[in-house]
């Protein structure tokens, strides 16, 4: 939410600015802006409402400078517009400033300014860091020591990267709940939110923690603490389409690829369980736990939703999973003998980061599955799994999903090994988890028909999904997928609820999506068909048979049933990214929304 990039070195700043602006797009689209330290000494800047496109179109050719800080921004405060858009500078146009994240006191920040006779140009909350920013340098003193003192008045979250005209020798940056991260060159260094926007200058880097303060120079990088610069496994074509025309496309068919990073190496077939290193926990620990807690945002939660009844089901450990969002605010009770387990594919929502610290502030343990490698969800748990699905750039999660919920089979196998799930069922679970990869790419090729059912449903004002236990948390999924890419509404709803209420709304005008398995349930699933039919709602079933109950049925693989959610849930994002290309929608980049949500 949000993108910084930042460069100092010998080359001219712009392009790489706009490049790493371009790359950091998903972060935040509605506006977009760069500062330059010019020759002169002084700061050339233009910022606009819109794409970085629309930026590069607006950059007077004249600016140029050997270090700048870009930003493209998704709106918290004050509407899209130039004025709100970043860098903030101060009056006088000595220091400007980039910012990701939420100054809470920006207010009564504001009034006291103001009272010093500063005026305002924007509405944004980071304006009042350049005024303070500004305000700590003319008493004197290292640029450093002036960020410093400034962002002690400040209360809430940001990172943050700042240019003083007066010092072109450095750039600032800063990050208390933001992420930044710094990238090494070869004489010239980046900062950055995001690896996005430095794999293509360098795979060396540098994380900051929460709280600190860096120095960036052509020559080097001070930290406050020492830092060793981790290497990026991350490729340059990871953040291409390669081909594709959507981001999402691409994503939606690197699953098979990604379900196998997840699986690689994982799969004990000796013991017919899962070898999971990074968990930090042994066998009697685990045997200890009586609850499991999953937590996560948006996707990420109804992946845990899978997660948590795959723990149920083969550890026979009472789990339930919760929109991490609503945990932290609850004042939940923290038990020593339950287990939580924080899910996110960025590492950095603000929701989930701040349910891990309360957990961890109250004694509880805390595992995260996360993409993010090295990220602030992944540092702050006491270990975890990486879900290795590669970096995701399109805003609506996919490849993130599937895997997360493959990690999710190998913990409830281990979970489940180390309790009384037989072996024959955990070799059951590793020849279903080692099917996965190839019965996913023969549901991708199914494509074209799916596409073009999205095409004709897109006909309706919105659609209702519905699925019973192991179909829920997928029909959950497809419904946020829809609404995500398409603006359609979409509603999901237990199945087994339709008649206490839902009912009422489905009609010729309100189809139905029914995730319905080939499992002990089916009947029942079917028994509920009928009922949408006999109230003449058109019915498209995700399942594993032909029936006279829908009207149109996407047939998917069987697998054991356990893992059937996984496979189920694949039809459904290619439904969802066919409607939105059938509207027309900015597929990748929907309107309102932004990938890391790292705002409260
Ligand atoms: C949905 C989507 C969001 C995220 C949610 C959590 O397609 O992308 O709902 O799943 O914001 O994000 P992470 O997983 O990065 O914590």
């Amino acid at each position: 939410m949000c993108g910084i990039v930042a460069y100092i070195g010998p080359k001219d700043a712009v392009p790489i600015l706009l490049e790493g602006l371009q790359r950091l797009e998903y972060r935040g689209y509605d506006s977009a802006g760069i500062a330059v330290g010019t020759k002169n000494g002084g700061i050339g800047h233009r910022k606009v409402k819109g794409r970085v496109a629309d930026l590069a179109k607006a950059l007077p050719a004249r600016l140029k400078g050997g270090l700048g800080i870009g930003h493209t921004r998704w709106a918290t405060h004050g509407e899209p517009s130039d004025e709100n858009a970043h860098p903030h500078l101060d009056a006088a146009e000595r220091i400007a400033v980039v910012h990701n994240g939420i100054i809470e006191n920006a207010d009564e920040l504001k009034d006291t300014l103001k009272g010093r006779g500063v005026e305002f140009r924007s509405e944004t909350d980071t304006e009042v860091l350049a005024h303070l920013i500004a305000a700590a340098v003319a008493q004197g003193g290292e640029l450093e020591d002036a960020v410093r003192r400034a962002l002690r008045e400040v209360v809430g979250t940001y990172g943050i990267a700042v240019l003083d005209a007066e010092r072109p020798d450095r750039i600032v940056v800063a990050r208390n709940g933001s992420p930044i991260v710094l990238g090494i060159g070869e004489k010239e260094m980046f900062a950055a939110s995001d690896v996005a926007a430095l794999v293509r200058y360098t795979r060396q880097v540098v994380h900051l923690d929460d709280g600190e303060l860096a120095t960036i120079r052509a020559d080097g990088f001070r930290t406050d603490t020492a830092k060793e610069p981790a290497t990026l496994e991350v490729e340059p074509v990871h953040y291409d389409r390669a081909g594709f025309e959507h981001f999402l496309r691409k994503e939606i068919h690197e699953q098979p690829a990604a379900v196998g990073r997840a699986l690689r190496g994982r799969l004990d077939e000796r013991f017919h369980t899962a070898r999971l290193g990074g968990l930090n926990l042994d066998a009697r620990e685990i045997r200890g736990f009586r609850r499991v807690k999953v937590l996560g945002c948006g996707s990420a939660y109804y992946a845990g939703q899978i997660g948590a009844q795959l723990i149920e089901e083969l550890a026979r450990i009472p789990a339930d999973a919760e929109p991490a969002s609503e945990f932290r605010y609850r004042n939940p009770v923290v038990e020593s003998d339950t287990l939580y387990i924080a899910v996110s594919q960025s590492g950095e929502t603000y929701d989930t980061l701040a349910a891990v610290q309360e957990l961890r502030r109250k004694g509880g343990r805390v595992l995260g599955i996360v993409n993010g490698v090295g990220s602030a969800i992944a540092r702050e748990c006491d270990g975890g799994v990486y879900l290795h699905a590669g970096p995701e750039v399109s805003v609506a999660s996919t490849k993130s999903f599937t895997a997360t919920a493959v990690v999710f089979a190998l913990l409830a196998q281990h979970l489940g090994r180390l309790h009384d799930l037989s072996p024959a069922d955990g070799r059951r679970i590793t020849e279903g988890l080692k099917a996965l990869p190839g019965q996913i790419a023969g549901i991708l090729a199914e494509e074209e028909r799916i596409a073009a059912l999205a095409a004709e449903y897109v006909r309706y004002p919105g659609m209702l999904f519905i699925g019973r236990v192991r179909g829920y948390p997928v029909a959950r999924e497809g419904a946020q997928k829809l609404k995500e890419v398409s603006y359609l509404h979409a509603e999901a709803y237990p199945a087994s609820e339709l008649k206490h209420g839902p009912l009422a709304l489905v009609g010729p005008e309100l189809p139905v999506i029914a995730v319905v398995p080939d499992d002990e349930l089916l009947d029942k699933n079917l028994t509920t068909l009928g009922e949408v039919r006999a109230r003449r709602g058109r019915v498209l079933m995700v399942g594993h048979r032909r029936t006279d109950a829908a009207d149109d049925v996407l047939l998917v693989p069987a697998n054991e049933p356990e893992l059937d959610p996984i496979l189920l849930s694949i039809p459904l994002q290619l439904f969802a990214y066919h409607a939105a290309v059938a509207l027309g929608r900015d597929v990748d980049r929907p309107r309102n929304l932004a990938k890391s949500v790292t705002v409260e």
